[in-house]
């Protein structure tokens, strides 16, 4: 059996289209932003999920590779000289470094569709109501009144200085929305868990969403661009207000693991204790990278 790592990485390798294909730049460049790096994280909650629905593997396949083509496409635009200017992500150029940056938004802009194509082209629940309300999910954790409009806020936000609830605004918008979506839609896969266990799971989501981003900041401010494969100290140098900047490094180091203790606590009612979605919110406050 192969593990959701490989899983993972064996379906996005089959679902972006193969550089030959014409336009073969495009392509090639959507492959160098998907493929060859990234922790998977939003796919690992996924696949996390679904199992607890006792879903169909092969039908989360399809929800872990379409959320993780709209997270590559927002590191795709997130990076370009017009959002952070940044030169490094995954430990190589970025995309618009690698390639140019009129490609880089269309990766961005092909991505998203390829996304939805997964979603909308196979079949990923018995019930197709259900189906559309998981196209409509992902739909709206990724628009205005989810990722793209939390990175509006970010934009807005440069070099000034905001309160804790106008970051935690910003940081479930621009990181939770799609972090929340990627645990529904996995669940929702599957049909094993009750109502109430859905909206449990929910809780778990949104608590792990804000932490993973309180500890980006962190690992901004405390880790090294070697170990991050991405610049460290940028959002210092960009004049981002983070949890860093606002808190300290102590306090958001420490609201991260109240973060991740009331994610585990949501879990609890679940079956195995949420499973393998315990190890992710561990590894997600944890991790150094
Ligand atoms: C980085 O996300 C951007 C944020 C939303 C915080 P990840 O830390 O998941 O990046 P990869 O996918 O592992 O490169
Ligand atoms: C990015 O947040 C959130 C996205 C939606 C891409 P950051 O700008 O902090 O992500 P990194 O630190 O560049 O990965
Ligand atoms: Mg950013
Ligand atoms: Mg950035
Ligand atoms: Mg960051």
């Amino acid at each position: 059996m192969l593990s959701r790592q490989d899983r993972i990485e064996k379906a996005l390798h089959a679902m972006l289209p193969a550089p030959e294909i014409a336009p073969r730049r495009l392509h090639s460049a959507m492959r160098y932003a998907v493929l060859g790096g990234g922790k998977r994280v939003r796919p690992l909650l996924a696949y996390g999920a679904g199992e607890l629905a006792s879903a169909i593997p092969e039908r989360i396949d399809f929800v872990a590779a379409a959320v993780e083509m709209i997270h590559a496409y927002s590191l795709v635009h997130d990076d370009m000289p017009e959002m952070d200017d940044d030169v490094l992500r995954r430990g190589r150029p970025t995309v618009h470094v690698e390639f140019d940056e009129a490609t880089a938004l269309l990766v961005g802009d092909s991505l998203q569709s390829l996304a939805f194509q997964m979603l909308s082209g196979h079949r990923l629940a018995d019930d197709p109501r259900r189906q559309v309300e998981m196209i409509e999910m992902l739909a709206r954790a990724s628009g205005s009144r989810g990722m793209a409009g939390g990175q509006a806020i970010d934009l807005e936000s440069t070099a000034k200085m905001l309160t804790v609830p106008e970051l935690e605004f910003m940081h479930i918008h621009k990181t939770g929305a799609l972090i929340r979506a990627s645990v529904a839609l996995g669940a929702r896969c599957g049909d094993a868990l009750t109502d109430a266990q859905l909206d449990q799971l929910d809780h778990f989501s949104k608590f792990i969403g804000l932490a993973f981003q309180v500890v980006d900041d962190v690992l901004d401010a405390d880790s090294s661009t070697a170990t991050l494969g991405k610049t460290a100290g940028k959002d210092a140098s960009n004049n981002k207000p983070t949890y860093v900047s606002v808190l300290g490094l102590e306090r958001a180091r420490a609201l991260a693991e109240d973060l991740r203790d009331d994610a585990l606590r949501a879990l609890d009612c679940l079956p195995d204790k949420g499973g393998h979605l315990r190890q992710l919110a561990d590894f997600i406050v944890l991790r150094k990278f």
